[in-house]
């Protein structure tokens, strides 16, 4: 029979007994730190009560940069003692930022990340069963939200997955299953190999196992090409199972060929007067000669690099044909060099920027690395042209005349934008229109318009304007109006507006104030929509998925919805750099709904790092297309059902642009024609699958859990 009853505890926390699990909703909190914080016997009856289900900012705490402890007084009935382990789970759910668990003064765990649910297995020797515990969580916020913030926190029986840990890893060639335990058990693993382009089984094995308490046991496989490997665990005593998956990396687009192949925009805006930087996208075979006919007055490009520099005087559009030729022949292209006020960012930007990877680790020695891989692998090739430093350039105080500096890591921006400039790229700098960035670096406040000059000085290209350390100054000032969130951002674009260059105004301030509404008021060139991105599917769910379709009438040539920078290659926000953790269905998905949704293409990992699988993902001609496509036109959500959205955005050419992306945990078998008819497409004349570089029937595909379909679609009554 299931029990369920209700504890009333001298702190006044109510807690419930259900199907052998308690939850607690709220517990004693104060802002500050201390190292007897974490004991049982302290004395927190003092501490104010805060909720689960809202965050301390919501509750009217504000903690920036600081500790904070909560502490959960729960009396834990023997009923939840495990009989197979004698342990406890807590199962705390996600905190913001990073937390430090302890039950009874004993660490249980700790995480960092603000959007990881926290459960963490306790020994049954540290409970005092029947009696109150004292779970004891002390947490580190950054700036904004801190604390729990989703609700109740429960303690429950052990399952299998928290006991026995079953991970899959690509190495040498082989696949290999890792089982580790926390106590004696036994079981069988079943590997099962499925071919994920026809998703057909290639192969079914079973193999026993037994596993001693605090052991481990290493399975391996060939990796074979396209396949993805299901590892299941089933655990004889629990009669439970895990099951784990490892797609590898595969390729579905063709190499490009040796001839020369232009792969950049159509398009490129520039203000009179500002330097014009911009190197012609040719993908092939080097050396390469590249020949401009129709450039206006005061531009040239440089034969053996395709670089365009110079500057415009007068207004106007200049259609252009570039050519490059090659060994094994040549090419032309047409183009259109606009000049105006008001005309740059045409299409999204396409670049590099430190944080996903380097995060405050970043050096000019790593900016140049990425920036000289851009050039030598070839990503140059394919438009991508920003390099961009984030956070933690910034010394630690200004000159004796107020200008900002860079710290020792960046011994000289400005040789780093001339070289940058020579070679056709751009640089990019972040600060904070607070007194701090959200890395603890010097910010702005106050010194806006030296900054700005300063910046000009350097050759920057891009400001990355990130709203944290100004939050003071908003709490301050006690005005919650919207006008109080453009503030900031009117009074940066006055003096970059006054540079004699282009700078690329990007706000971050995470979608705030709904900006896409506002950004262009303030002449942004793109804002942020969402927090910060990480290499989850569940962030990627979010942030893709829930958080864009309402914004796409707010993009548009000029000034785009930036839903953040790419997590695909090498990322790690540190010194260390693990592989993203997105499948390659999921990292397919990405790079397909940022190329629908007319998105900021900065990708996030060491470019001289960069494998085959990454650089194809980045680096499909036909895919960058939809992205840079010159009517700038932000796909729609269309249509979900059943886990299959349909998205949609019109292109230049006439044709359509669509992703059919499969959300579900399983493979499905979607019917082209219907889908494309949630997009309102009844009548086609021909479908490319954009990934694959071919033209397919309107048939029934298989999309894989989190994958995609992009395809292009001409209709039957546009035909052009
Ligand atoms: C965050 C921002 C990140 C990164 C970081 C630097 O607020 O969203 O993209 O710039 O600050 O400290």
């Amino acid at each position: 029979m299931k029990k369920s009853f209700v504890f009333l505890l001298a702190c006044g926390m109510s807690l419930s007994l259900a199907a052998q699990s308690i939850t607690v909703s709220e517990a004693r909190f104060s802002v500050g730190d201390g190292p007897s914080w974490k004991d049982a016997g302290f004395d927190d009856s003092g501490w104010r009560i805060l909720s689960f289900d809202k965050d301390w900012t919501e509750q009217g705490i504000s903690n920036d940069n600081a500790f904070a402890w909560y502490r959960l007084h729960v009396v834990i009935p023997s009923e939840l003692k495990d009989p197979l382990t004698g342990n406890v789970v807590l199962d705390l759910g996600p905190v913001d930022d990073n937390e430090e668990t302890f039950l009874n003064g004993v660490k249980v765990g700790a995480t960092n990340g603000w959007n990881v649910p926290r459960r963490y297995l306790a020994a049954g020797k540290l409970v005092k069963w029947d009696k109150e515990n004292v779970i004891a969580v002390r947490v580190y916020n950054g700036t904004g939200k801190g604390g729990f913030f989703a609700g109740d926190a429960c303690i429950v029986k052990p399952v299998l997955s928290d006991c026995v840990a079953l991970s899959l890893a690509q190495k040498d060639g082989k696949v290999e299953a890792t089982l580790s335990s926390a106590l004696k058990t036994k079981g069988t693993v079943e590997v099962v190999q499925t071919d994920v382009l026809t998703e057909t089984i290639l192969s079914t094995q079973e193999q026993k196992i037994n596993l001693k308490a605090g052991s481990d046991a290493t399975l391996s496989w060939p990796a074979g090409e396209n396949t993805r490997f299901t590892v299941t665990y089933k655990d004889d005593n629990f009669g439970e199972s895990i099951t784990e998956i490892k797609c590898l990396p595969y390729i579905l687009t063709p190499p490009a060929p040796a001839t020369p192949r232009y792969n950049g925009p159509a398009v490129f805006g520039v203000r009179p007067g500002s330097p014009v930087i911009f190197r012609l996208a040719f993908s092939g075979d080097k050396p390469m000669k590249y020949e401009v006919e129709g450039l206006p007055e005061g531009v040239s490009v440089n034969p053996d690099n395709g670089v365009l520099s110079g500057s415009v005087a007068k207004k106007g559009e200049y259609p252009l044909s570039l050519k490059a030729t090659n060994a094994k022949g040549s090419t032309t292209a047409s183009f259109t060099l606009v000049v105006g006020e008001d005309k740059i960012a045409l299409t999204p930007p396409m670049g590099w920027n430190s944080w996903n990877c380097w995060a405050t680790s970043v050096s000019q020695e790593k900016v140049t690395a990425s920036a000289l891989a851009m050039l030598n692998r070839g990503l140059a090739d394919y438009g991508y042209s920003y390099i961009n430093i984030d956070d933690a350039w910034e010394a630690p105080e200004r000159a004796a005349d107020g200008s900002i500096v860079p710290n020792e890591k960046f011994p000289d921006m400005k040789a780093l934008g001339d070289w940058l400039h020579s070679n056709g790229l751009r640089l990019g700098i972040y600060s904070s229109p607070g007194d701090m960035t959200c890395g603890g670096y010097l910010g702005t406040l106050g010194h806006e318009e030296q900054d700005a000059r300063t910046w000009n000085e350097w050759g920057i290209d891009y400001l990355k304007y990130d709203w944290c350390g100004y939050a003071k100054v908003y709490a301050a000032q006690n005005d919650h109006s919207v006008a109080s969130y453009i503030r900031p951002y009117l009074k940066m674009e006055e003096y970059l507006r006054q540079q004699p260059r282009d700078i690329f105004y990007s706000l971050c301030q995470y979608g705030m104030a709904e900006v896409w509404t506002w950004g262009h008021a303030v002449d942004a060139n793109s804002w942020r929509t969402t927090g910060d991105i990480t290499d989850t599917w569940a962030s990627l769910k979010e942030i893709g998925f829930d958080r864009q379709p309402e914004l796409y009438p707010y993009a548009g040539p000029g000034h785009w919805n930036d839903p953040d920078m790419l997590v695909v290659g090498k990322v790690g926000w540190s010194a260390n750099l693990r592989d993203s953790r997105l499948t390659p269905d999921e990292q397919y998905t990405h790079i397909s709904l940022w190329a629908l949704l007319a998105a900021n293409m900065l990708i996030g990992c060491p470019i001289e790092q960069i494998d085959d699988f990454t650089f194809n993902l980045l680096c499909n001609n036909e895919v960058n297309a939809v992205n840079q496509d010159v009517l700038g036109k932000q796909a729609r959500r269309y249509s979900d059902e059943d886990g299959i959205q349909v998205w949609a955005r019109p292109l230049a050419d006439g044709t359509m642009a669509v992703g059919i992306f499969n959300l579900n945990e399983t493979p499905v078998n979607v019917d082209l024609a219907d889908a494309l008819s949630k997009a309102g497409i009844h009548k086609i004349a021909g479908v490319r699958d954009l990934w694959r570089q071919q033209d397919i029937e309107v048939g029934s595909y298989i999309i894989p859990s989190h994958g995609v379909r992009l395809v292009k679609v001409q209709k039957a009554c546009c035909r052009h």
